[in-house]
């Protein structure tokens, strides 16, 4: 018998959840591919610290691209090394959750179905990523009450109202930490005529980052090249300079919460206001996304425990459900929705 496993395939974070045992891998969700013989020459965190450093003949890619498979055969095999990384092989056969947005088209959710069997699997079950969200937040979704849960990611922010196991009204928005790190490369270029790359602008903005002032004034520098003379040149960035380059982003997605908040039925809306949202996702981390989102909603806002892995502990916790769900033609169901 095999072992049964969760998987949350993020835009820039594979996670798996193994059964028994917990988060057993957190990888980036990168490759990187020799262009003359297209072989892959790393995956994840190796592929990971190639970005910004490749010569001409290697590029680092990446499989999915708004929380969805942009590239289906890189997606296929970064699955297959990363189940191999944590040694589960094809001889195993595992049983699957896999956490998908829930807003994807059904011609998303086969590409998903399709990139994981190849990998050798016994059953796909898929789960809302939201739904994973709350469950991995330790809310209780099975009962008439509604719960908010705000999963900023990497490639997208994903928020739902949720009841009964099911999900009453969600959104989801293509802003999340790539937009994020985006908005530090730009403001840096404008302002100090700096050109910066991906993961300069990623520490930077998990390092000093914030979308409300913080209390102490911090600073980080960041290093690249002139824009006009092409030379090495480095800036001091204080924190101050990182909320101006955040703020409108971030109020990006706030706007969308409260869009969604207007539109959900008031018995819920009365639960959400007695306990508060739920922040989950890698991004929840960037300091003062709960102090922006209280003072914009006048809502109590928590930002779940380990919130990088919600998502995947959610799933992970929702094994035990596939024996009791009914399987279609193709093996693939969603205990937890009822839409399969
Ligand atoms: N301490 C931090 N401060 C700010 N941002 C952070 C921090 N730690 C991680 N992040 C950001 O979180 C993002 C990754 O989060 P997560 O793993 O939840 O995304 P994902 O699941 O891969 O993406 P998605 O759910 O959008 O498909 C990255 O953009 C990363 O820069
Ligand atoms: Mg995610």
């Amino acid at each position: 018998m095999g072992t049964d496993i969760a998987l949350d395939l993020g835009t820039s974070y594979v996670k798996i959840f193994l059964d028994g045992k917990g988060i057993v891998l957190n990888e980036p969700a990168v490759i990187s591919v020799d262009l003359e013989t297209n072989d892959v020459i790393a995956t994840g965190k190796e592929a990971y610290d190639m970005i910004g450093r490749t010569s001409s003949k290697i590029k680092v890619c990446h499989p999915l691209f708004g929380g969805v498979i942009s590239d289906f055969d890189l997606a296929k095999y970064l699955i297959e090394s990363d189940l191999k990384k944590i040694n589960v092989s094809k001889v195993v056969m595992p049983r699957i959750v896999v956490s998908v947005p829930c807003e994807i088209t059904e011609v998303e959710k086969r590409a998903v179905v399709d990139s994981i069997s190849a990998a050798g699997v016994r059953k796909i079950c898929l789960i809302e990523e939201p739904v994973a969200a709350a469950i991995g937040a330790n809310l209780d979704i099975s009962v008439p009450h509604g719960s908010l849960v705000i999963d900023i990611g990497g490639g997208t922010t994903d928020m739902a109202v949720l009841s009964l196991n099911g999900i009453a009204i969600s959104r989801s928005v293509k802003i999340a930490g790539d937009v994020f790190d985006e908005a530090i490369i730009k403001y840096i270029r404008r302002k100090y005529n700096l050109v910066i790359g991906k993961r300069m602008a990623e520490d930077c903005k998990k390092t000093i980052g914030c979308v409300f002032p913080r209390k102490e004034i911090l600073t980080f520098r960041v290093k690249g090249r002139n824009a006009m003379t092409g030379l090495p040149q480095w800036a001091d960035i204080t924190s101050d300079e990182a909320l101006e380059a955040l703020i409108d982003s971030a109020m990006k997605i706030v706007r969308v919460a409260q869009g969604m908040l207007e539109k959900t039925p008031p018995e819920l809306m009365g639960d959400i206001y007695s306990d508060g949202m739920v922040l989950t996702g890698g991004s929840a981390q960037l300091y003062g996304f709960d102090q922006l989102f209280a003072k914009q909603t006048k809502m109590a806002v928590r930002v779940a425990d380990d919130p990088q892995n919600c998502v995947a502990i959610g799933a992970g916790k929702a094994i035990k459900s596939i024996d009791s769900a009914d399987s279609d033609d193709y093996g693939i169901l969603n205990p937890l929705s009822g839409e399969y």
